[in-house]
């Protein structure tokens, strides 16, 4: 009765360029390992359920990427949207068709561009959430401990009413705080940051749609009928159209009251900024990382970010703490104190080119 659900469908702004709407993060292979980052998320779930029940959703102008990086899976487990509307309705399409094959299903929800190091633990992780879940009928969340009060995560604040021996009752969860109500979180303690996975029976995430989100749970019950039929992708695309664009994180686990946090240590990142792929990234005795490296050559250079395109030669030389990134022809070189300025510039530059 396991299933999962591979979100896929973001753009992945931050990266630019190497990440762009027409290519993003999910779809690179950002630390050079040799997988893309939904290639591994997808080998990550093989060893939760069977393959058949591994479902990606994505918008359709990534469906030819998914098809070349995972040929196993076929046609009917890629779910599609016309436009993007962010991932509650991403989650709806998914959870409402998995209960329309399976109404005993129970379902992880992952992102599609996040790094796990401990395979191993995740696995264990997601089989004890997913048993929780199941037997108690509630939504469950992943929580990890808070190093820095980042204002690009959510926020859930935990009781010490506990179920299953490790699962936390949930008193509050806040999307993306500001810098100000971030830091009394951390201060606190008593908070976790939310890893964006999800564990929860079909039926109970359906109810909480029914309750927090019902415009977009009429939508999506409508299309039932047409769930694993010809006409399901008509359907699904006008169902879209007629989505607010909000995420599921705003939408259903800010207001539900059922959430359990387990909290989680498995090497994980949300490879969110060049600073944290960095840390993460191989590095020679004087602090490089260069992804891919056989043709990058640094002379009297250290601690810089250098992502490449393979079959280029670059040469750094007297260069310190910097970001050197270069894809589709579009060239970054950025001190990497300074990369969240980056994000401002992208704007202003894909309006003049
Ligand atoms: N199908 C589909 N459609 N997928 C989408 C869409 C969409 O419109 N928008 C985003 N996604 C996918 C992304 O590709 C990513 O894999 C995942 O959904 C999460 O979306 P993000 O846009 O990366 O969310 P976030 O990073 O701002 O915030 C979420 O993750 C944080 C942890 O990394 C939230 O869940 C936070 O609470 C959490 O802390
Ligand atoms: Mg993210």
């Amino acid at each position: 009765n396991y299933y999962a659900i591979i979100m896929a469908g973001g753009i992945g702004s931050r990266f630019w360029p190497i990440s762009r709407t027409s290519h993003p993060k999910q779809f690179i292979d950002i630390l050079g390992t040799g997988k893309t980052l939904i290639q591994q998320t997808y080998d990550r779930f093989l060893k939760v359920c069977p393959k058949e029940n591994i479902f990606v959703v994505t918008n359709e102008i990534y469906t030819g990427l998914v098809n070349e990086q995972l040929p196993d899976m076929a046609a009917n487990q890629i779910l599609t949207e016309p436009v993007m509307r962010n991932t509650a309705p991403c989650v709806a399409y998914g959870c409402f068709k998995i209960q329309s094959i399976n109404p005993d299903a129970a379902i992880v929800v992952a992102p599609s561009d996040h790094l796990i190091l401990d395979e191993p633990g995740f696995v264990a992780t997601i089989e004890k959430s997913l048993a929780t879940a199941t037997q108690h009928q509630c939504l469950v969340t992943l929580g990890i401990k808070p190093s820095r009060p980042d204002t690009g995560y959510g926020y859930i604040q935990y009781t010490d009413n506990i179920i299953d021996g490790d699962f936390h009752k949930v008193k509050t969860f806040t999307e993306k705080p500001t810098l100000e109500i971030a830091k009394t979180f951390i201060q606190s303690g008593d908070f976790l940051w939310n890893a964006g996975i999800f564990v929860w029976s079909a039926a109970a995430i359906v109810k909480a749609f029914e309750q927090h989100l019902p415009d977009m749970n009429e939508i999506f019950a409508d299309a039932r009928p047409h769930y694993n039929t010809e006409n399901e992708k008509a359907h699904v695309n006008q169902a879209f159209l007629q989505c607010t664009n909000i995420s599921i994180d705003y939408g259903i686990m800010e207001k539900a009251d059922n959430v359990y946090v387990l909290p989680s240590e498995f090497g994980w990142s949300d490879l969110g900024t060049w600073a944290s792929i960095y840390e993460l990234a191989d590095k020679d005795y004087v602090g490089n990382a260069v992804i891919p490296s056989e043709k990058v050559i640094m002379y009297d250079s250290s601690n810089c970010m250098v992502n490449v395109p393979e079959d280029k030669l670059v040469i750094l030389q007297g260069l310190h703490d910097f970001i050197v990134v270069e894809s589709n022809n579009t060239l970054l070189i950025c001190p990497r104190d300074q990369e969240q300025n980056v994000k401002k510039v992208v704007g202003d530059v894909k309006a003049r080119f």
